[in-house]
């Protein structure tokens, strides 16, 4: 059983440090917020994510997982580190290396021994070189390391499940003996047949840019025939499902809605693309998957603007779903933003609602009505519109909405209500791709 530290306990490092304890490894979590590490110590999970409460307890209550703001202890007392902080966007779009470099640095200040450094934070192609090269620069004794780059490809919301069943486990490093040492880490998946990929560092740091900015393409592509399946009279609904069937496509991914968000796709298209642009390569697919989805957002503004009679102003809303997905309390570049912010722009009031992410939007907007249930925020609201594809609202009484509300408008952004039912109760609606009015 090898001695892990991991850097950084935001969903990624957390996530993993839960799981790789539960493989057995003995796991420091270390994060510079005394805070997070005070809460984490007192069973608190910081964040929202099915399964990790428990796993993170089962672990911590074997022994095996342990939370410390102590970096330099954890970097010297362990044999692999993990660094897994945060890399967000900058104004210009390239991703910010100031958490990684300061990382680094700490790091190369306090190698005492042979380890193994692993990056897990989604970098640009060609950071590994340059964290390396900082490593160099603080180790002053000159102890020997190896370097590799491990990404991750969790999915908020079903991240604990995504961590112990991956698809694939991807290890970039130049060298076998740091492979042999990262195949001890993910043994127990070995031993269950997931596939373990060993690659150079820049191919898998690529192998996660190209990946998630291919699934952002494929969004935008589907919610682009959408929008032309609507005013063609084609239903996108039998269109994807249909089109799933041919293998090469798959059905996954081609669910249209209100544009992605989220803290990976928006970050790491933009990252790849001022990448490219940096390199003189033209990346036009991926610049126009991020269009597409500025677009999609506000098209379904003016989707909801179209059903209340083409004016916010004096309109109360009722916004069911602020997360950017479901499962997840995380709001960020959630296309409910958006919508959120064009309606108080225009004059109209907002009642919102979501099983969990009330509290993340608030700090956004902290000046709007959040209710405790979806009925709450329908009461005597003007329209409705469903930004988010929680369980919950898919099994929503059609009936009881229309009691609730002074005007049966609904908007749909996740197709998640039948037509039928809608024209049955005699709805004011519109969705993404299908019938409407
Ligand atoms: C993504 C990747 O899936 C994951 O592998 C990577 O490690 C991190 O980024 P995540 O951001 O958690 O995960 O969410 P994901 O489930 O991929 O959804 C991203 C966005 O696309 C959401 O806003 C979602 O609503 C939207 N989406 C997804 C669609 O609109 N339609 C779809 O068919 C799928």
């Amino acid at each position: 059983m090898k001695n892990i530290a991991i850097i950084g306990t935001g969903y990624v490092g957390l996530v993993s440090g839960a799981g790789i304890s539960d493989f057995g490894h003995k796991v420091t979590c270390v994060d510079i917020s005394k805070n997070k590490i005070r809460l984490l110590n007192n069973n608190k999970i910081p964040i929202y994510e099915p399964g990790l409460d428990e796993l993170v307890k089962k672990n911590m209550s074997k022994g095996r997982l342990i939370f410390s703001s102590d970096i330099d202890n954890a970097i010297q007392n362990n044999e692999i580190i993990f660094i897994a902080v945060g890399t967000p966007q900058k104004e210009n779009g390239e991703a910010d290396l100031s958490y990684i470099e300061s990382v680094s640095e700490v790091i190369g200040e306090n190698l005492n021994n042979y380890k193994v450094i692993c990056t897990k934070s989604t970098v640009p192609i060609g950071t590994g070189n340059h964290i390396i090269d900082t490593i160099k620069k603080y180790n002053k004794k000159k102890i020997d390391f190896d370097y590799v780059s491990n990404p991750e490809f969790l999915r908020e919301g079903s991240a604990v499940k995504d961590f112990l069943w991956p698809d694939r486990i991807v290890i970039g490093t130049e060298k076998q003996s740091t492979f042999n040492i990262m195949k001890e880490v993910y043994r127990s998946l070995i031993i269950n047949n997931k596939s373990l990929v060993h690659t150079n560092v820049p191919t898998a740091e690529m192998i996660k840019y190209a990946s998630n900015s291919f699934l952002a393409l494929k969004v935008s592509y589907i919610n682009e025939i959408a929008n032309l399946s609507e005013v063609l009279g084609a239903d996108i609904h039998q269109v994807a499902k249909v089109m799933g069937q041919d293998g090469r496509i798959s059905p996954k991914f081609l669910h249209p809605g209100p544009g992605y968000g989220g803290s990976c796709f928006p970050k790491d298209t933009e990252a790849l693309v001022s990448l490219s642009k940096k390199e003189g390569i033209q990346l036009k697919t991926v610049e126009a998957a991020i269009e597409a989805n500025i677009f999609q957002k506000n098209h379904m503004v003016k989707k909801m603007k179209k059903l209340m009679g083409g004016d916010f102003s004096s309109k109360k809303i009722a916004v069911l779903g602020l997360a950017f997905k479901p499962n997840t309390d995380d709001v960020r570049e959630s296309a409910s933003i958006d919508m959120i912010q064009e309606i108080i722009n225009a004059g109209g009031s907002i009642k919102a609602y979501d099983p969990i992410a009330n509290i993340s939007m608030s700090a956004i907007f902290p000046d709007i009505d959040y209710y405790e249930s979806w009925e709450e925020a329908c009461k005597d609201a003007d329209g409705v519109v469903i930004m988010t594809e929680w369980n919950e609202f898919r099994g929503l009484s059609l009936e009881i909405l229309k009691s609730l509300l002074k005007e049966p408008v609904l908007l749909d952004t996740r197709n998640i209500f039948s037509i039928e039912k809608l024209n049955e109760f005699n709805f004011r609606y519109d969705n993404v791709g299908r019938k409407h009015l």
